[in-house]
């Protein structure tokens, strides 16, 4: 039969020292779903990131991605050409190039958009016409995600809730197949988090998995399938976001850290 989930990840533990950043934690994370990982600061959340995307080598479990290849051990780059797409806390843009511009830095690495470094400095045809079309497809992601208007502003120009929707758009430009965004809300004003809500219900409409880090609950009950509570480097409730909400445990949690 064929395996359901995109991503297994099984007993993952992570040791920093004498501290358990993660302790025995199993999620399966099935195709065409959005999960959101909840968790009070320092939970663990970002190191199980860091475990997928092959940053940190956990210390014990194993990571299943699409029912057969083990990312553990693996590094960053191999991950990244399996289709996983990561965005960090901290954003990496090009600050001094436009919004438009960084979508196809993106892009570029896509292997139908390979040309080689003369093509590129003697500008061939082939050269123009892949950029041209590279272009229109960037521009669309702009607009996927709700920032079109400054296509030709600088990076650095955008506001931080404008710099995270596009480090979004460079991402899905890539077409991953599964898209981890960590705390993809944290900064955003309310107007961008409706941009930002609006984009991810269209990324899970287009069969790309998506699991997302998140603080605020109201955000994940309006997208998430599936929500993983961490505590403490231990998976300490899962479900469905109305019964996550009524949680005592997690309730406890969440108020016992504020
Ligand atoms: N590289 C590291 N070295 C040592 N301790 C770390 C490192 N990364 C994270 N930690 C610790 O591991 C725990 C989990 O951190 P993290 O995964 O960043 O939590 P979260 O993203 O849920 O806020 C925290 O106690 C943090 O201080
Ligand atoms: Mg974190």
């Amino acid at each position: 039969m064929e395996n359901s989930a995109i991503l297994s990840i099984d007993n993952v533990g992570v040791m920093f020292g004498g501290l358990k950043a993660l302790d025995g934690v199993t999620i399966d994370i099935k195709k065409g779903e959005v999960l959101c990982i909840i968790g009070p600061n320092g939970a663990g959340k970002t190191t199980l990131f860091n475990c997928i995307t092959g940053f940190l080598k956990p210390s014990s479990g194993s990571i299943l991605y699409d029912g057969s290849v083990e990312l553990t051990g693996r590094r960053p780059y191999e991950i990244a050409s399996q289709g996983i797409y990561r965005s960090f806390q901290n954003l990496a843009l090009f600050a001094n190039i436009s919004a438009v511009e960084n979508v196809l830095i993106g892009g570029s690495k896509r292997a139908e958009f390979s040309y080689g470094i003369t093509d590129a400095i003697f500008r061939t045809k082939k050269f123009l016409t892949m950029e041209s079309a590279l272009r229109q497809e960037a521009i669309g992601m702009l607009e996927f995600v709700g920032i079109a208007g400054k296509k030709d502003n600088k990076a650095g120009e955008l506001s931080y809730g404008e710099r995270k929707l596009l480090e979004l758009a460079r991402g899905l430009i890539t077409k991953p197949k599964l898209l981890l965004l960590d705390e993809p809300a944290a900064g955003l004003n309310p107007t961008e988090k409706t941009e930002l809500v609006l984009a991810i219900k269209k990324i899970r409409e287009q069969k790309i998995n998506v699991v997302l880090i998140e603080h605020d609950m109201r955000f994940v009950s309006d997208i998430a399938n599936w929500i993983v509570v961490l505590d403490y480097g231990k998976k300490l409730a899962e479900g469905l976001p109305d019964d996550i909400k009524k949680n005592k445990a997690v309730i406890e949690a969440y108020l016992g850290t504020r």
